[in-house]
C-alpha cells in the first residue's frame, strides 16, 4: 500500500479526488489536510469533512492548514465552485470536527512518523507543503514524491496561470525548486479529463449514494465551466494526480525542467515548461502529457461502482 497524504482545497475535484483514493485498496490514506484555494480555509476544511463522512473515512485526520498564502493577498474561486466551495449537493454538517493540530504540522508528523516513505498529494494551493518543508526540511528524507495537480503551459486564472500555482506562487517555488521527484497534472493533461454529459449519465446510472452526490457535483462543475470558460464538461483536474498513483499507465509524461515565476508584472504564477529542453536547466518534474482518457473514466466509474 502506497502511503498518501491528500493536501487539497475542497472543491468539487478534490472532493472526488478523495473519494476515488478511499475507494482504491492501493492507497493508504494517512491524512488529509486542508489549504484555502477554492474557497476560505474553514470552508475547505469543512467540505473535506462531510466528504471523509460521506465515504466513512471516520479515523482518518482532517487538518487545517494555512489561512493565507505565504506572501501575497488570498484570493478564492467562488465563480468555479460556489460560495461553499463545493455547492451543487446537500450535504449533511460534518459528524466531528476537524483536529487541534495545524495542517502543516500534521504533515511534518505523518512523514516523520511513517516507516515507509511518503507520497504528497498536493490539489490546491502549495502552501501548507512549502511551509513543511521550510520548517523541517529533513521531512525530505522520507517524502517518495509529491505528485501534484499544478500548473501547465496554458492558463485558467490569467491568460499564462493555472489558479493552484498562481494562488500562492512562492509555496510553489519551494516546490519545484526541493530537488524532490515531482509528477504534475497541469492543465495540458487535466483538460483532456472532461466530464461531459455521457460521464455524469454513466455515473448516475450507479446506484449509491456517493456515486450520486458525484453526480451532482459533477453537474454543478459543469455548469460554471460553461459560464466561465465556454467548455462541454467539466475537467475533474484534481481526481489526475490520484489516477497517476493507481494507475500510471494510463499517463505519458515527459521529464522536463519546470520553473515558477514569482515576479512577472503580467505573468506571476506562471510555470515555465521547458518541453524542448531550451534552457538547460536540470530536469525537476515528470509533465503530464497525454491521458488515456476512456481508461481514466472506466477506473473512475469503477470506483465508484464499489460504494
Ligand atoms: C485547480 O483549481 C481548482 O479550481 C481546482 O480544484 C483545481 O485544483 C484547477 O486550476
Ligand atoms: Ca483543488
Amino acid at each position: 500500500q502506497r502511503k498518501i497524504i491528500l493536501d487539497c482545497d475542497p472543491g468539487h475535484d478534490d472532493a472526488i479526488a478523495i473519494i476515488l483514493a478511499a475507494a482504491r485498496p492501493e492507497l493508504e490514506i494517512l491524512g488529509i489536510t486542508t489549504v484555502s484555494g477554492n474557497a476560505e480555509i474553514e470552508k475547505t476544511t469543512d467540505n473535506a469533512l462531510k466528504i471523509c463522512d460521506l465515504v466513512s473515512l471516520h479515523d482518518v485526520i482532517v487538518s487545517k492548514g494555512a489561512s493565507e498564502p505565504i506572501v501575497r493577498l488570498r484570493e478564492n474561486a467562488p465563480g468555479i465552485h460556489g460560495e461553499s466551495g463545493l455547492d451543487g449537493p446537500e450535504l449533511p454538517e460534518p459528524s466531528r470536527s476537524w483536529s487541534d493540530e495545524h495542517g502543516v504540522d500534521t504533515i511534518i508528523r505523518l512523514v516523520k512518523e511513517s516507516k515507509e516513505p511518503v507520497t504528497l498529494v498536493p490539489t490546491g494551493p502549495l502552501t501548507n507543503i512549502g511551509l513543511a518543508l521550510t520548517k523541517a526540511p529533513e521531512i525530505k528524507d522520507n517524502i517518495e514524491e509529491i505528485v501534484l495537480m499544478g500548473g501547465g503551459t496554458i492558463g485558467n486564472w490569467t491568460p499564462s496561470a493555472e489558479f493552484n500555482i498562481w494562488a500562492d506562487p512562492e509555496a510553489a517555488k519551494k516546490v519545484f525548486d526541493s530537488g524532490l521527484p515531482i509528477a504534475v497534472m497541469g492543465l495540458d493533461i487535466t483538460h483532456q479529463a472532461l466530464a461531459t454529459k455521457d460521464v455524469i449519465h454513466q455515473v448516475n446510472q450507479i446506484d449509491n449514494k456517493v456515486a450520486k452526490i458525484v453526480g451532482e457535483l459533477l453537474v454543478f462543475f459543469a455548469s460554471t465551466y460553461k459560464e466561465m470558460f465556454d467548455f462541454d464538461g467539466a475537467p475533474v483536474h484534481d481526481v489526475l494526480a490520484v489516477a497517476y498513483l493507481v494507475a500510471p499507465e494510463l499517463f505519458k509524461m515527459k521529464a522536463v525542467n519546470i520553473a515558477v515565476e514569482t515576479k512577472g508584472e503580467f505573468t506571476a504564477g506562471t510555470t515555465l515548461v521547458d518541453l524542448h529542453g531550451v534552457t538547460g536547466r536540470k530536469i525537476n518534474a515528470k509533465f503530464g502529457m497525454e491521458l488515456d482518457v476512456e481508461g481514466f473514466w472506466q477506473l473512475m466509474i469503477e470506483a465508484l461502482k464499489k460504494y
